[in-house]
């Protein structure tokens, strides 16, 4: 093993990739530097407004000069038929608007004035439906979904020879999705930020690739170095997902307050709550998070009933930058973030720690052939 050993697998190869690096992001700027960087990029669109999704995606496929990437949905099921958002909140019960209602005035919190996916969309199967045919009709050679699997978009996408993907959190979840076909399995543990089952990563990824038989797997959840991506391909996995990471990177426009926070914050400042979305998230921790948690709170509402609740506040804070209220979904990886970075120096890191690790390996190898 040389100094300059490149890890690559065989998923970097069915997928035209340099390393086994793939990179989930809500920012197109990140996107675009991750494909540069010889990673796999996939761009979620799960908050974005329907509208704007082709412009997006349009501006994706320019930018991306023909370097492969992937794009990202959520699709619970469970969410109403059509998304009337003020019909949804007419509808929400009154101990919780009355319960924000407090907060808002405790933490002085200023309306939103950008319209946002959070102040005006509800999930829904209308908004699905607009954004599956608008991802298959894009040009992303891979399309991930989160939170719910659904035959129907597996087919279709593979049918247009795009390479599928499914985060999964446990092996019951694995099942289901190798009988539907999916290409890819992106083993997300409990460490990870956003929406999370309650295994570790460490746990979890032997457990999905004895499972997996031929289909890849990937590793997800409190990533943050290289050596750590090189473990799980020890475990057998083929590649590290990451998220939390990038939004240290000057591409993702961090709101300033979030990304000191961020910064400031340690695997412990970020906990799961369903103060976000009604469904358990892994988040880094802020003063409306905390706030969930209090004796007088009451239990969040089920998604996608929660966000028509709080979204406007998350759009408050995020808008308005501030350093009292702000969180974002965040995994235990936050420990890596250590101040403001570039995703090429990021990947660099990666790639480079991962070196590290193999001659830390190779160097504890004894005998054999
Ligand atoms: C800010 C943020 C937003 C996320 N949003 C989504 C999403 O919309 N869809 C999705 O599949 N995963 C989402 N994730 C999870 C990532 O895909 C990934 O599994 C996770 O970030 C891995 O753990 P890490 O955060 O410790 O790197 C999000 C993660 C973060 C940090």
């Amino acid at each position: 093993m040389s100094m300059g050993t490149t890890w690559r697998t065989p998923v970097c190869e069915r997928l035209g990739i340099a390393h086994p690096i793939f990179g989930f992001s809500h920012a197109v700027d990140v996107v675009v530097e991750i494909a540069r960087a010889g990673g796999y990029p996939v761009l979620g669109l799960a908050r974005e407004m329907p509208h704007e999704i082709p412009e997006i995606l349009r501006e994706v496929d320019a930018r991306m000069q023909g370097r492969p990437y992937g794009v990202d949905l959520m699709l619970p099921s469970q969410v109403p038929p059509r998304g009337d958002i003020d019909g949804v909140r007419a509808a929400l019960p009154q101990q919780h608007l009355d319960f924000v209602a407090g907060l808002r005035e405790r933490f002085g919190v200023r309306p939103p004035v950008k319209p946002s996916f959070f102040t005006s969309q509800v999930r829904s199967e209308e908004l699905f439906e607009s954004q599956i045919e608008q991802v298959l009709a894009s040009n992303a050679t891979g399309v991930a979904t989160a939170i719910g699997l659904r035959q129907d978009l597996i087919a279709r996408a593979k049918a247009r020879g795009k390479t599928t993907f499914s985060l999964i959190g446990s092996v019951r979840h694995a099942r289901k999705a190798l009988a539907m076909g999916v290409d890819v399995l992106v083993a997300q543990g409990y460490d990870a930020g956003g929406h999370t089952g309650p295994v570790g990563t460490y746990s979890l990824v032997p457990q999905i690739v004895a499972v997996a038989g031929d289909t890849p797997v990937l590793a997800a959840g409190g990533i943050g170095k290289g050596a750590q991506i090189l473990a799980a391909m020890a475990m057998g996995a083929q590649g590290g997902w990451l998220g939390t990471l990038w939004m240290a990177a000057a591409e993702n426009h961090t709101p300033p307050a979030l990304l000191e926070r961020l910064v400031a914050s340690g695997s412990e400042d970020t906990v799961i709550t369903r103060a976000h979305s009604g469904k358990p998230c892994r988040v880094v921790r802020s003063a409306w998070i905390d706030a969930w948690s209090e004796p007088a709170a009451p239990d969040a509402l089920p998604m996608p009933l929660q966000q028509a609740l709080t979204g406007d506040v998350f759009a408050s804070m995020h808008e308005h930058d501030d350093a009292r209220l702000i969180y974002e979904a965040a995994g235990q990886s936050v420990f890596a973030i250590e101040g403001r970075s570039t995703v090429a120096q990021q990947m660099q890191e990666l790639v480079s720690d991962m070196q590290a690790a193999g001659r830390r390996l190779q160097g504890f190898a004894r005998g054999g052939d």
